[in-house]
């Protein structure tokens, strides 16, 4: 079974074509970070723009490296949500389109199911179930996951996402948009304890994540310094840094106490931190458990996750019809399709 995947929830259009046999046959992305990075953050506008532009290109280069066409696609699999409205019609019209031309089944992916599955595509002790913390630029979710397509919802942030605090921070510390990779870099230079910054609910019993108060006392004190140098942005970065691991280390150890879930995933673009995947290895380790997470490349927005996950509901019968459309604030514990 192939099937082609159709990303453009947000700033990267991502095309792939992944294939039951042979794997990932191609991973084609356009970002459009040199758009937005001049706003320090993205302008959905510009976004849907772009995608419009570029997408028709990568489809027709992932088709001829390939050799891929409507003869052997079994599916095409698009996200219809979470995302930007106008980013997310314009995945979906092609998706549409292509599948109503060449008569095949198109598959509504959840762009958070699409992140969540992503490491099952480089390990295969990975079994359901299992505990997942989805970490991007506008989620911060702990999730049960029961199987393909059936998830229950255990905590979430209840204002900033993860990724969102880092690329925050990175801005006020003059770090180019989307900040998280710099940022880190930058804490590799600054040494620990040099700020105690507030690390909100970490004390409290439940699974509920807080970040607003942590961004706010890092940038206040970023703009409290008058001449702040390299030194003095590393040490921020680097108290930052450890504060949000140890915020979320914590609230999954508590998960895996609650749950008794061995297994735990993490996914999305903040999953590529090696710190926080060291400290989640070191804990999870003392439980006997395993740490799983995507292959770098794979961390941040790419079709692959979305053609792996359409395959998996395909194989499983479960499609859509021509009449499916958009789901912007789609929830990835309302997933239905029965
Ligand atoms: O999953 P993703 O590509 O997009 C969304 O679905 O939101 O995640 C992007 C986020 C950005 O906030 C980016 O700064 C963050 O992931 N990120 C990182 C790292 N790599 C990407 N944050 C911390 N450390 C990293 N190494
Ligand atoms: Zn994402």
């Amino acid at each position: 079974m192939r099937v082609l995947g159709i990303e453009t929830s947000c700033d990267e259009t991502g095309i792939a074509i992944y294939d039951s046999k042979l794997g990932i046959l191609i991973n084609n992305i356009y970002s459009q970070i040199n758009t937005h990075s001049k706003y320090g953050g993205v302008v959905p506008e510009l976004a849907a723009r772009s995608h419009n532009e570029n997408i028709i290109s990568l489809i027709k280069d992932a088709l001829l490296k390939t050799h891929s066409s409507k003869n052997n696609i079994n599916g095409i699999a698009y996200t219809a949500g979470p995302g930007l409205v106008g980013s997310l019609l314009v995945g979906a019209s092609i998706a549409k389109s292509l599948a109503y031309a060449w008569n095949i089944p198109i598959i509504t992916i959840n762009h958070m199911e699409g992140h969540l599955l992503s490491p099952m595509l480089n390990n295969n002790k990975l079994s359901f179930p299992f505990l997942a913390l989805l970490i991007s630029g506008k989620h911060t979710q702990l999730i049960i996951a029961n199987d393909i397509g059936n998830y229950n919802l255990l905590g979430e942030s209840l204002d900033d996402a993860v990724g969102e605090v880092f690329d925050k921070i990175a801005v006020a510390l003059g770090l180019k948009y989307p900040g998280g990779v710099s940022l880190s870099m930058l804490a590799n230079h600054g040494f620990s304890n040099k700020y105690i910054f507030p690390k909100p609910l970490i004390n409290k019993p439940n699974l509920m994540f807080s970040f607003s108060g942590l961004k706010t006392s890092v940038i206040n004190t970023i703009y409290s310094l008058s001449n702040i140098d390299y030194q003095d942005k590393a040490n921020i970065a680097r108290s930052f840094e450890d504060t949000i691991i140890e915020i979320l280390v914590n609230k999954c150890a508590k998960a895996i106490n609650v749950s008794k879930l061995k297994r735990l995933v993490i996914a999305g673009g903040v999953s590529a931190n090696n710190k926080l995947r060291f400290h989640l290895h070191n804990m999870i380790s003392k439980k006997q458990g395993i740490l799983f997470y995507p292959k770098k490349e794979l961390c941040t927005d790419n079709g692959v996750m979305i053609a792996y996950a359409g395959l998996l509901h395909l194989k499983n019968g479960k499609y859509n019809n021509l009449e499916t459309s958009i789901k912007p604030d789609w929830q990835i514990y309302s997933i239905n399709y029965n």
